[in-house]
């Protein structure tokens, strides 16, 4: 089983690294070039009790991935989940 979260904010970030703690093969996404290189050494972007040692070892069991190509790892993900963030402002379709 293989997953890929798409956006790697407090969502996607702490529902990817779950997955892996669970045994499951996850790529965390995000356009954000710094965030993604940060994560790729240890480095998070947020603080959740026990989170950076969640993280650091499913990197390790090589478990746990960070991309910021979308295109490069979702071909081969039998899951895809949504975690970017949601639009401040109406909807085209709802207006
Ligand atoms: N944080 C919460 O407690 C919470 C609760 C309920 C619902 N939500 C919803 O969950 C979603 C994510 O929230 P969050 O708090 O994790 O937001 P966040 O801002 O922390 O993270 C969103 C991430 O998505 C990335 N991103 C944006 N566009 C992208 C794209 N096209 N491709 C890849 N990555 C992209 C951003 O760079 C950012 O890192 C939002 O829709 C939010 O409304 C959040």
């Amino acid at each position: 089983m293989k997953i890929a979260v798409v956006g790697t904010g407090y969502v996607g970030l702490v529902t990817g690294t779950c997955f892996a703690e669970v045994g499951i093969d996850v790529t965390c996404i995000d356009i954000d070039q710094k965030k993604i290189d940060n994560l790729k050494q240890g480095i998070l972007p947020i603080y959740e009790p026990g989170l950076e040692e969640m993280v650091s070892r499913n990197v390790e069991k090589g478990r746990l991935h960070f991309s910021t190509s979308l295109a490069e790892s979702i071909h081969d993900a039998d899951v895809a989940f949504i975690a970017v963030g949601t639009p401040p402002a109406k909807m085209a379709l709802l207006t």
